[in-house]
């Protein structure tokens, strides 16, 4: 079993929090009067989320929603990447997403909820501690990676704007910038510019579904879809949309870009599924990366990418071959 079980509660403190968070906290506790007042602190009262613009990250480590699985290394997470809006090539983001100003940086938040606004980044994700999740990423080309990230819970911010009862689903969209992204402005492109993509509500408020600000510690690097991102482990990749503008809750499935492109090859859903092949592949295993030529590391896939304990209860009762 490749999750850690462990409740969270079950584990030290120490382990669950970065050393000077702890050891700031000992001391603040050793400085509150005894009694009633410190017994009715909070267990956890991490910092709220400070974003540079580059450099490291403070955040705990979430050790119950994490595999241990080994890491792919920061360097194929950040060499290979898909970002069709700098180019189609691996290397295409790496290369070119570099001068993509990502600040300042607004993300709107509009449809079926009470508290609509365009908020900047920095007051979007003050509230919210960060945590580290090492997740499995599985894309739909039969790829994968283990990867570090960090962020805090879609549903918390997603609470913040009050959805309505008629938000059934939220659609996300990217930003639109043809200057910078020279995928958008590419007479060859195929895509229907900007790039969206839209869950299902409670996919939407399923505690695995992170907004993304880092990985391995560090801001998130420009071609992993900086400033912020989505992932959702248990859909393939193309489902984790990059560099967000806008977010809306709507009452109809939202349209999706690769659906839109071929919806015979890529359903709204994509949950990671190895009994349902893509038309053109197989689904049943994934080359793991580092990979290479005489080491390609393929390993079996599994449903909802492994996290069905998590996940599945949301399906139940669907067929999944025509909801794929
Ligand atoms: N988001 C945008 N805006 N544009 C894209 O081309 N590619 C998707 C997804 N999000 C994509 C995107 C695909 S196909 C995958 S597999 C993942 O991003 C890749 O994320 P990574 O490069 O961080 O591994």
């Amino acid at each position: 079993m490749l999750i850690k079980k462990n409740p969270a509660w079950q584990l030290p403190e120490s382990a669950v929090t970065p050393e000077a968070v702890f050891l700031n906290r000992r001391r603040f506790m050793q400085g509150t009067i005894a009694g009633a007042a410190t017994l009715a602190m909070p267990i956890s009262f991490a910092k709220a989320a400070e974003l540079p613009p580059a450099g490291d990250l403070v955040f705990s480590k979430n050790t119950r929603l994490s595999t241990d699985e080994k890491e792919t290394p920061f360097e194929d997470v950040t060499s290979y990447n898909n970002f069709y809006e700098f180019g189609t090539d691996k290397t295409d983001p790496a290369k070119y997403a570099g001068s993509l100003p990502t600040r300042p940086w607004s993300i709107a938040v509009e449809g079926e909820c009470d508290k609509p606004g365009t908020l900047g980044l920095e007051d979007l994700v003050k509230p919210y501690a960060l945590e580290e999740r090492i997740y499995r990423h599985r894309c739909v080309e039969a790829w994968s990676m283990v990867i570090p990230w960090v962020g805090f819970p879609l549903s918390d911010l997603l609470k913040r704007f009050e959805p309505n009862s008629r938000a059934k689903y939220v659609a996300f969209e990217t930003l639109y910038d043809p200057k910078h992204m020279p995928g958008q402005s590419s007479l060859f492109s195929q895509i229907p510019w900007p790039y969206r993509e839209g869950l299902r509500m409670d996919e939407a408020m399923n505690q695995l579904t992170l907004v993304t600000v880092g990985l391995y510690g560090k801001v998130l690097p420009n071609q992993n879809g900086a400033p912020l991102r989505l992932v959702v482990p248990w859909k393939y990749g193309f489902k984790s949309i990059k560099s967000i503008v806008k977010i809306r809750f709507q009452e109809k499935q939202p349209e999706t870009t690769w659906n839109t492109i071929a919806p015979n090859e890529y359903g709204f859903y994509s949950n990671v599924n190895p009994h349902v092949d893509h038309p053109r592949w197989s689904q049943k295993r994934e080359r793991r990366l580092p990979s290479g030529l005489f080491s390609p590391h393929w390993i079996p896939t599994r449903m909802f990418n492994g996290y069905g304990e998590y996940v599945a209860g949301m399906y139940k009762g669907m067929d999944l071959r025509k909801y794929f």
